[in-house]
């Protein structure tokens, strides 16, 4: 209903006014709808099935989830299928794959995401071949024969960004699949299905939801029958999202424009104070002018974001120190939260490749000059 108005919507538009009923009478906006269960029609009496046909919302949702999807998929440019989780969504995609598949991905990248494809390699004979997110010759030079190509733009946690338009644009030209990740950008900051890519994948645990309180995941495409493989996917592995959960992304997601430029520009303060501080060695934020990737996520970004990482002058034992002297930012490993969180990312399995001082900061909508105190107290004091 919302996609043939004109002028077309634009997205802080889109985010909160998409997925409503817009049924005189009726709530607003849908409701939690607590069903697994559909009246099938069948029985006598003057009860009509559900309006969409549903019998049991493993495999036909409900409004709820629909609403969810409708929203993200308008934002992101397709159809969306929504699951309990991102790892869920990661996972209905890689999932596809056939034995011996050919896969590209990047170096730095979630550990969630590694771990699938380490599986397909042990289980299913996948060859994977992980290159630097930025090296985009590399990329276009190993597309040839490859099953897909999983991309993660800014990557977690070291903030890369991959030349989307171009590597998308070659592999839809040469007929490869191509996923990307794209939980850091938001679909407010960033559409690959624009640009060539098959699916566009959020962990809306993040950004979507925002208040690190629910679990959830979508993929987005525009091929009819990946959408249909998908589905499937969720039908089978029973990976379908929580009634509560899809109500609370989308109630996130209608804040998602004003969160995110306030987060975004508290983001930008602190990466240049952190820039400046004697403790600090390097600060990766594509929104520093200084940062390789500036340029690209210029022209291809509709802003840098709100996640950052810095290296610590220091070990990893001093830079866990000075994270336990926060009291505002919490140490806590999700992001695109409302609060600031940080992580050293080194510290979990499967990180070991970074550098031991980094900690990737999520920044929240507290007020700046009280997260960069907070920041400068936790620094102070110690070797
Ligand atoms: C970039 C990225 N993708 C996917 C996921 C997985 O999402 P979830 O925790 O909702 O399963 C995460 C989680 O941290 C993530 O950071």
């Amino acid at each position: 209903m919302q996609e043939n108005r004109e002028p077309k919507l634009r997205p802080e538009s889109i985010a909160v006014a998409a997925g409503r009923p817009g049924i005189v009478g009726q709530p607003l906006n849908h409701p939690v709808i607590a069903a697994s269960n559909f009246l099938s029609g069948e029985q006598k009496g003057d009860n009509e099935p559900d309006a969409q046909g549903r019998e049991y919302s493993r495999g036909d949702g409900t409004d709820t989830s629909e609403a969810l999807e409708d929203a993200v998929g308008q934002l992101e440019g397709g159809r969306a299928v929504s699951f309990s989780s991102g790892m869920a969504a990661v996972s209905s995609v890689l999932d596809q794959l056939p034995d011996n598949a050919r896969v590209l991905a990047p170096e730095d990248l979630y550990q969630g995401a590694a771990a699938v494809l380490d599986n397909g390699v042990r289980n299913h004979g996948w060859q994977v071949k992980r290159l630097p997110t930025a090296a985009t010759d590399r990329w276009l030079g190993a597309l040839d024969g490859a099953d897909l190509l999983w991309l993660e733009s800014p990557s977690n946690p070291m903030l890369e960004v991959a030349d989307l338009p171009t590597i998308c644009g070659a592999a839809s030209a040469a007929g490869v699949a191509v996923a990307v990740d794209n939980t850091f950008a938001t679909p407010l900051l960033q559409q690959p299905l624009t640009f060539g890519a098959t699916f566009a994948i959020h962990s809306a645990t993040k950004f979507i939801g925002g208040h690190s309180d629910l679990l959830a995941g979508i993929v987005v495409t525009t091929h009819d029958g990946a959408f249909d493989a998908l589905l499937e996917r969720r039908l089978l592995g029973g990976a379908v999202p929580g009634a509560l959960e899809t109500f609370l992304a989308l109630r996130g997601l209608r804040t998602l424009p004003v969160r995110l430029d306030r987060a975004q520009s508290n983001a930008l303060v602190l990466a240049e104070r952190l820039e400046e501080h004697r403790l600090v060695q390097k600060v990766h934020y594509p929104g520093l002018p200084d940062h390789v990737g500036h340029a690209l996520a210029n022209a291809t970004m509709a802003g840098p974001g709100s996640m950052l990482s810095f290296e610590l002058a220091g070990s990893d034992t001093s830079t866990d120190i000075r994270l336990s002297r926060l009291e505002l930012i919490a140490t806590a490993t999700s992001l695109g939260s409302v609060e600031s969180t940080i992580e050293r990312r080194a510290k979990l399995a499967g990180q070991e490749h970074i550098p031991p001082t980094l900690c990737r900061l999520s920044v929240g909508l507290e007020h700046v000059d009280d997260l960069w105190a907070d920041l400068e107290q936790s620094f102070d004091g110690i070797s």
